[in-house]
């Protein structure tokens, strides 16, 4: 039998995998054996829990939960606060005008306390805000409705709601392009400010959607250095290493190449030699997905392209880089 991950990080940090519904069925064993961590990928993202003011709707989360307690795996809780998948209703009147600051700051909070409470105890960590900073030049924060008609202490309020809900879990700031370093400056200027005014917030979600090309070990480096200045905890919340690289628009693959498994292998030896190095400060280093036969990223961002970027095939069997992966672990 092959090494689990979890155990062989077991010094290290946990090892996680986004799941659904599906996946806990199709890659049910090796779920099992090698993680001891999931976050659901969709199941409890606002429009799937919430779709409408006085119905929730926690089926689906609920199985990601029983399957990852029955499994003695933890879950990470994805996500409270975000631009995307946020049903229309929670920013409307019932005459279709916009809300009130005071209306969507008492709709965040009873939305925050009802699934927080929900997983009580059960969810050891929350993405509370998603993806708030921008990506475009000097700005800080990214346009949205919670910006525009909250100001910018939407942030802060979901945090301290949150946390009244659940004082045990631990809260984080989650977010991509998180170690280019232009926006790792703009997350580290946001996550001080939170801290300086005493905003309950435990961490910095790193979302590592990596490629054979990109970031920099560098500048990952450099990223999870800065975040762990501020003294809070790391997570890496959501690796997938893509075999293309962003400006590739090819679709003729029905495989990986040998050259990209190699260089895959390799890229994923150098993340990890990194994370374990860090790993005082890293403390649950979960992938967006298990195995080769599903990601979301088969078919995004090139219509019809499949992707290959995980540590297991779409067999479920180890890929080269599973074992550069379990090396690092007993290095
Ligand atoms: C972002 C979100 C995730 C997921 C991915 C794409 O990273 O945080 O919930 O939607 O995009 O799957």
């Amino acid at each position: 039998m092959n090494a689990k991950l979890h155990e062989a990080f077991q010094q290290h940090f946990l090892i996680g995998a986004a799941v659904n519904p599906r996946t806990i069925q199709a890659q049910r064993e090796l779920l099992a054996y090698h993680f001891n961590s999931i976050t659901a990928e969709n199941e409890m993202k606002f429009e799937r829990v919430h779709p409408t003011e006085d119905q929730y709707t926690f089926d689906a989360a609920d199985q990601l939960v029983a399957f990852a307690k029955s499994n003695g795996m933890g879950v990470r809780g994805h996500t409270l606060v975000w631009h995307n998948q946020t049903s229309p209703w929670m920013f409307t009147n019932e005459d279709g005008s916009t809300v009130d600051r005071d209306t969507l700051l008492a709709r965040m909070k009873s939305h925050i306390e009802t699934v927080v409470s929900r997983y009580k105890g059960e969810i050891y960590a929350w993405d509370v805000v998603n993806e708030a900073v921008s990506d475009n030049g000097d700005e800080l924060l990214r346009p949205s409705k919670w910006l525009d008609i909250i100001g910018e202490d939407f942030i802060a309020k979901a945090f301290e709601y949150a946390h009244a809900a659940d004082p045990d879990a631990l809260l984080f700031y989650n977010d991509y392009n998180e170690s280019n370093p232009v926006k790792r400056e703009k997350i580290y200027t946001l996550v001080k400010s939170l801290l300086d005014k005493g905003v309950p917030i435990h961490g910095i979600g790193l979302q590592a959607h990596w490629s054979l090309y990109h970031p920099a070990i560098d500048e990952i480096r450099e990223a999870i250095e800065r975040y762990a200045s501020l003294g809070v905890k790391l997570h890496i919340t959501e690796l997938d290493v893509s075999v293309f690289q962003h400006e590739d628009r090819r679709t003729d693959l029905v495989a990986p190449t040998e050259e990209m498994l190699a260089l895959q292998a390799e890229r994923y030896k150098q993340f990890f030699q990194v994370l374990k190095e860090y790993s005082e400060h890293i403390t649950s280093v979960t992938f967006w997905g298990a195995a080769d036969d599903y990601t979301w990223l088969d078919g995004f961002p090139v219509r019809g392209r499949k992707n290959w970027p995980f540590l297991f095939d779409t067999a479920h069997q180890p890929k080269q880089s599973y074992w550069n992966v379990l090396e690092v672990a007993g290095s």
